[in-house]
C-alpha cells in the first residue's frame, strides 16, 4: 500500500477546505486501484471537510493536537475534541511547529503519547536543518528525535504509527535528495525503530518522505518498495498536483498487482 497525506498546513480555509476535498474525492472516483488518501485541513475547516469525506475512503487527519483531554490549555484542542470530528490521523512534531512554536521532542512525545491513548493514528515527522545536513549529522539528528519521542511508547499495532522523514532543507524549496539518500534513511529509520519499539516489526511501519513533492517528481519515490508514501504540502492544495500524485501513486499500485 501506499499512503498519501496532504498536509494543507494554514493555506486554505472553510471553503477552500471542503472544495479541496470534494475534488480529492473526486479524483478518486472509478480507480482500480488507489493509494489509502489522509487529508489534513486547517482545525477550523475539518467539522466541514468531516461532512464531505464521512463514509468515502479518505481518511481525516489534523496537523497538530495537544497532550491533555481537557482543561485550562487556552488555544489548545486535545485527541478526543478530535475525534470527535471524525479525525482518524494527527501530524505530530512537524518541523513548522517545532521551529516557530518551540516544540521540543518532550512535547513531541507527549502528543503521540496522548494520539495513540486516543486510538488516533500518529503521522511523526523527523528531519534534520541545512546546517545539520552540512555537519553531516543528520542520523544523528534523525536517531535523536526517533529515541526522545518513541522509546518506551505503548503501541498496539503497528497501523497506528507513521514516520515521515522530511528533511527541513527541502521543505517548500524545490530541493529534494537523491532517492538513494532517502533509502538509506529509510532503513536506518527501522533500525531505530527496531531499536525503540522492540515488540513491533519495524518494516511494517510505513515510513514516508516529505519535501517538495509535486505531481512531476512523485514517480521516482513512489516506485520504491520502501517509501511507504507521502507527506505532501504546497503541491496538496492544488488539485491538479495533487491528483497528478494519487495518478503516480495509483500507476505504482497498479503495476504491483498487474
Ligand atoms: P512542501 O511539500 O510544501 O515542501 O511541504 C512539505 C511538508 O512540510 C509537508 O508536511
Amino acid at each position: 500500500m501506499k499512503t498519501i497525506v496532504a498536509n494543507w498546513k494554514m493555506n486554505v480555509g472553510v471553503r477552500e477546505s471542503v472544495a479541496l476535498a470534494r475534488g480529492t474525492l473526486l479524483t478518486l472516483r472509478g480507480r482500480r486501484i488507489s493509494p489509502e488518501v489522509v487529508i489534513c485541513p486547517p482545525f477550523i475547516a475539518l467539522s466541514e471537510v468531516h461532512k464531505v469525506v464521512a463514509r468515502s475512503a479518505v481518511f481525516l487527519g489534523a496537523q497538530n493536537l495537544f497532550w491533555e483531554d481537557h482543561g485550562a490549555y487556552t488555544g489548545e484542542i486535545s485527541g478526543r475534541m478530535l475525534t470527535e470530528l471524525g479525525v482518524s490521523h494527527v501530524i505530530v512534531g512537524h518541523s513548522e511547529r517545532r521551529e516557530y512554536l518551540g516544540e521540543t521532542d518532550e512535547m513531541v512525545r507527549n502528543k503521540v503519547a496522548h494520539a495513540l491513548a486516543n486510538q488516533m493514528n500518529v503521522i511523526l515527522c523527523v528531519g534534520e536543518t541545512v546546517s545539520e545536513r552540512k555537519a553531516g549529522v543528520q542520523r544523528e539528528r534523525v536517531r535523536t528525535q526517533l529515541v526522545r519521542v518513541l522509546a518506551g511508547v505503548r503501541l498496539k499495532s503497528h497501523d497506528r504509527l507513521m514516520i515521515a522523514y522530511e528533511p527541513v532543507w527541502a521543505i517548500g524549496t524545490g530541493e529534494i535528495p537523491e532517492v538513494a539518500e532517502i533509502l538509506a534513511m529509510n532503513v536506518y529509520i527501522r533500525s531505530i525503530l527496531s531499536e525503540v519499539l522492540p515488540e513491533m516489526n519495524a518494516n511494517k511501519i510505513r515510513v514516508l518522505y516529505g519535501g517538495s513533492v509535486e505531481g512531476n517528481n512523485t514517480y521516482p519515490f513512489l516506485r520504491e518498495q520502501t517509501i511507504d508514501g507521502l507527506l505532501v504540502g504546497g503541491a496538496s492544495v492544488k488539485l491538479n498536483q495533487l491528483k497528478e500524485i494519487i495518478d503516480a501513486a495509483s500507476e505504482v499500485l497498479d503495476a504491483q498487482i498487474a
